[in-house]
């Protein structure tokens, strides 16, 4: 029988507003905990979501696993162990925000609703679970990274206790995504240690059209902020998002504005993104991606190389752009 494996499922536990889970895909993959709200967590069953998911990833059982058609499985090798202990964190357990992207769906939960203040999440606090998942010994402490996204992390108010936690905890590396409205002193900090990814999305060069994704005026401080990370010791690792997004800025004109202002600001790594409604949420091979999006892609290509800028691609954009616009299987 052929048997499957998924590293996410084996490493990753994200920690989500509206349930516990293994894999941060977009997929509902096994889910360790629904609807946490701060209480005691039985900790065997907690432990038992995983074997159950492994135990069902071979030809037989596979129909009926929630990781059935997912784009991570992959064949069983010999040497695949199962861990009980997660490597990376996934800190996603609020979902206020100081913006409102057009194309997000945390708008969904937090009902458009726009907020500057600082506060706590509405549905748990995530320090006592991470002291808890260590006191637990799920934690890989020596290969522990931390990704943490939101909501955003300028109106969570435990945003710096958890970064102090996680360094406690002796993460490597930390991956970090923001709107990028409010500086953090602490991310600058942790640019300069060279462990951490600063990953935003600004979509676009201008202030209208960024008013436009973004529902508030702060692209200002938006291109403020981000010179002043672009001045750390590691400014290749600040990274900035091109998310192409359906009739707003799937032009070519304004992927270059775009370009020219990272360029001008000192930014070293772009990413080029497609919509979720198209990554995630359709069937590429019955609905296509609109046709001049291939080109799109090749012009962003073509103007990073142009102006000696990085592209990083996450793996399912790439495999989407290696099957769909450059025929690489
Ligand atoms: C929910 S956000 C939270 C973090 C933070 N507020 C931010 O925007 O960077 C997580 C990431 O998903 C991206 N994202 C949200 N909606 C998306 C969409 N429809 N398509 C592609 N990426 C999306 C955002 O750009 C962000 O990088
Ligand atoms: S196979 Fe897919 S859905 Fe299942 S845990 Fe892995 S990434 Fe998540
Ligand atoms: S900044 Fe992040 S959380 Fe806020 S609306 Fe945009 S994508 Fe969503």
């Amino acid at each position: 029988m052929k048997y499957y494996f998924c590293d996410e499922l084996n490493n990753v536990l994200s920690c989500f507003h509206d349930r516990i889970m293994s894999c941060c895909t977009g997929q509902i993959g096994p889910v360790y905990y629904e609807g946490y709200r701060g209480e005691k967590i039985d900790w065997d069953k907690f432990r038992e979501v995983k074997i159950k998911g492994f135990e069902m990833l071979n030809e037989r059982d596979i129909d009926t696993s929630p990781c059935k058609n997912c784009f991570f499985l992959r064949e069983r090798k010999d040497d695949d162990v199962i861990s009980e202990k997660f490597n990376l964190i996934n800190v996603s357990h609020w979902t206020q925000c100081n913006c409102g992207c057009i194309y997000c769906a945390r708008m969904l939960d937090s009902k458009g609703a726009i907020t500057t203040k600082i506060q706590k999440s509405s549905y748990y606090d995530f320090l006592p679970l991470l002291k808890e998942l260590y006191k637990q010994n799920l934690l890989d402490r020596e290969n522990l990274t931390a990704f943490i996204q939101g909501g955003d992390i300028s109106v969570l108010k435990e945003f710096d206790s958890i970064i102090k936690e996680f360094l406690k905890q002796g993460v490597k590396d930390f991956f970090i995504l923001s709107n990028n409205i409010k500086y953090q002193p602490n991310i600058k900090k942790l640019l300069d240690m060279g462990n951490t990814r600063f990953i935003t999305s600004l979509d676009c060069g201008t202030r209208e059209l960024y008013k436009k994704i973004k529902r508030v005026d702060k692209f200002d401080d938006m291109v403020n902020n981000l010179k002043k990370y672009a001045k750390s010791r590691h400014p290749e690792k600040v990274h900035v998002k091109y998310i192409i997004i359906e009739h707003i800025n799937d032009n070519k004109k304004d992927i270059e504005s775009f370009i020219n202002l990272m360029t001008e600001i000192g930014i070293k790594t772009v990413e080029f993104m497609i919509d979720n409604k198209y990554l995630l949420f359709t069937d590429l091979d019955k609905n296509p991606m609109p046709a001049h999006y291939k080109d799109l892609y090749l012009y962003f290509e073509k103007l990073c190389k142009e102006n000696n800028l990085n592209i990083n691609l996450w793996d399912k954009t790439r495999y989407v752009i290696n099957k769909y616009f450059l025929d690489i299987v």
